[in-house]
């Protein structure tokens, strides 16, 4: 699909995000992770004075309400930022969108003060640790077998930090 004549590389729009956004947050959390998270506890975590969010749409889309392309949602609290979550769009995969939704939760902890950034992230997330190694995030911490995929196997949780400054 990528290679023929007519396809158009994706073009997004990243805006913060706003309790207004929550419900197609909610649907895009559902389709990416296993366990999803309703849409009020994305508003009460939005709403929390230490908490910010990004979320970015297609903008060279012809289909009317088009899905959510991707979303991060963060916080800063005394100098330590923190991802609490972030997903793309598994149709946008690979157009560098996660790549720049971190990037604004990046800069907005730095506007608020942050020094350092953490996250959690399953050391069987090949995707995720890809994005976050190239964004230069390093391992902190390891909580072993943390987590069960769907065959039930084990694996680690790593805490990944980054200096912001
Ligand atoms: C992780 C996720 C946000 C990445 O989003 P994305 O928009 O596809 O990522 P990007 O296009 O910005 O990729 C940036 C870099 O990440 C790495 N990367 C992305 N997808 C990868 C994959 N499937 N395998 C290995 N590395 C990958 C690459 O280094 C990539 O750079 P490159 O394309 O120049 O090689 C997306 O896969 C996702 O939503 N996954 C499901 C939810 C999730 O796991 N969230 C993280 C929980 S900790």
């Amino acid at each position: 699909m990528r290679d023929t004549l007519f396809y158009r590389q994706p073009e997004f729009e990243i805006v913060p995000m706003v309790s207004d956004h929550c419900a197609a947050v909610a649907t895009l959390h559902a389709q990416r992770f296993a366990r999803a998270w309703g849409d009020g506890e994305f508003v009460s975590l939005l709403l929390q004075p230490n908490s910010f969010g990004f979320v970015a749409w297609q903008t060279n889309t012809l289909i009317f309400k088009a899905p959510l392309a991707g979303f991060v949602l963060a916080r800063e609290v005394a100098g330590e930022a923190e991802i609490l979550t972030i997903a793309v769009n598994d149709k946008m995969a690979r157009f560098g969108l996660g790549w720049r939704l971190m990037q604004a939760a990046m800069r907005e902890a730095r506007n608020r003060g942050g020094e350092a950034m953490f996250l959690e992230v399953d050391d069987g997330n090949a995707a995720a640790l890809g994005l976050y190694r190239k964004l230069g995030f390093e391992k902190a911490g390891e909580r072993p077998a943390y987590y069960t995929d769907e065959s039930g196997r084990r694996t680690s949780a790593l805490v990944m930090r980054r200096d912001l400054r």
